[in-house]
C-alpha cells in the first residue's frame, strides 16, 4: 500500500502493481503545506480520492476520515463516510482511533461501509499527545492496543492499519488477527506495508520519519528540470523550432 493523491500518480501505482491507494491525511503536509494533518477536512479528502480513483483501475482504495469528520455526531460520521464511498468510489474508508470511536466505526460499518482501523500512533492526536510517539512501550498500553485490535475485527473492520510502533508487539497483534494487517513503522511482521508516496520518491521536505526508505530523489529531479527550463527561456533555447508553429510547418 502506498498513499495517492491525484489522478497520475494513481496510475502509476496502479500500473506498477501496488494493490492498495490510501488517499491519506498526511495529503495536509505533503500536498497542502499544513504542519499536520488535523486541517484536513472531508471536502479535500473526497477532491482528492476522486482524482485517484479516476487514475486506479485494479488497486483498491482506501479513503481516510479526516479529523473532526466522524467525531460531532454518528450521523455526521456515516454521512462522510458515505460521500467517501459514493462520490468518491473509494472502496473502504479509514478510522483512527480505539475504543473511543468503536461506537461511530460500528454506525458506518452497520451502514455497509467497509472501515479500516488505525492504531498505534494516531496522527489526528497530535495536539492532544504534544508529539508524535513511538507506541506499544509501555504494559498498559500494549493489552489495550491488542484488545481494540480483537475488538476491530469482531465488529467488522476489513483491515488494520499499526502506526509507529514496536515491531513485536506489531507482529503480536498481526498473528491474533484473522483480518490483513499494514504497518508503517511498524516492522517486518505485518501482512502489508505502507509508505507516503512523497517520502518514498523524495518529493517532501518536511521531516521524514527513520522508517522510511527513500528510493529515488524527485525533488532534485523536479528542481534541476525547472532550472534548465528558466535557463533556456532566458537564453533564447527555448522555444526552438521544433516547439514553434509556423506557416510552412503547423
Ligand atoms: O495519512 C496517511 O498517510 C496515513 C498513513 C500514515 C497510514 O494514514
Amino acid at each position: 500500500m502506498l498513499t495517492a493523491y491525484d489522478y497520475p500518480t494513481a496510475k502509476i501505482l496502479d500500473e506498477a502493481g501496488v494493490d492498495c491507494l490510501l488517499v491519506g491525511d498526511s495529503l495536509g503536509m505533503v500536498v497542502l503545506g499544513y504542519e499536520n494533518t488535523t486541517r484536513v477536512t472531508i471536502n479535500d479528502i473526497l477532491h482528492h480520492t476522486k482524482a485517484v480513483t479516476r487514475g486506479a483501475k485494479r488497486a483498491f482504495v482506501v479513503a481516510d476520515m479526516p479529523y473532526l469528520s466522524y467525531h460531532v455526531s454518528k450521523e455526521e460520521a456515516v454521512r462522510n463516510a458515505g460521500l467517501l464511498i459514493q462520490e468518491g468510489l473509494a472502496d473502504a474508508v479509514k478510522m483512527e482511533g480505539g475504543s473511543a470511536i468503536f461506537e461511530t466505526m460500528q454506525h458506518i460499518i452497520d451502514a455497509n461501509i467497509p472501515v479500516v482501523g488505525h492504531l498505534g500512533l494516531l496522527p489526528q492526536s497530535v495536539l492532544r499527545e504534544g508529539g508524535y510517539f513511538i507506541k506499544g512501550k509501555a504494559e498498559k498500553e500494549i493489552k489495550k492496543m491488542k484488545e481494540e485490535a480483537l475488538k476491530l475485527q469482531e465488529m467488522g473492520a476489513v483491515a488494520l492499519t499499526l502506526e509507529t510502533m514496536i515491531a513485536e508487539v506489531a507482529k503480536e497483534i498481526t498473528e491474533s488477527l484473522e483480518i490483513p494487517v499494514i504497518g508503517i513503522g511498524a516492522g517486518k511482521d505485518t501482512d502489508g506495508q505502507v509508505l507516503v508516496y512523497h517520502d518514498i520518491i523524495g518529493y517532501y521536505h518536511g521531516y521524514v520519519p527513520q522508517f522510511v526508505k527513500q528510493y529515488a530523489n524527485v525533488a532534485e529531479i523536479a528542481s534541476n528540470a525547472a532550472k534548465q527550463y528558466v535557463s533556456d527561456v532566458k537564453n533564447g533555447i527555448f522555444p526552438s523550432e521544433e516547439h514553434t508553429f509556423t506557416k510552412k510547418k503547423k
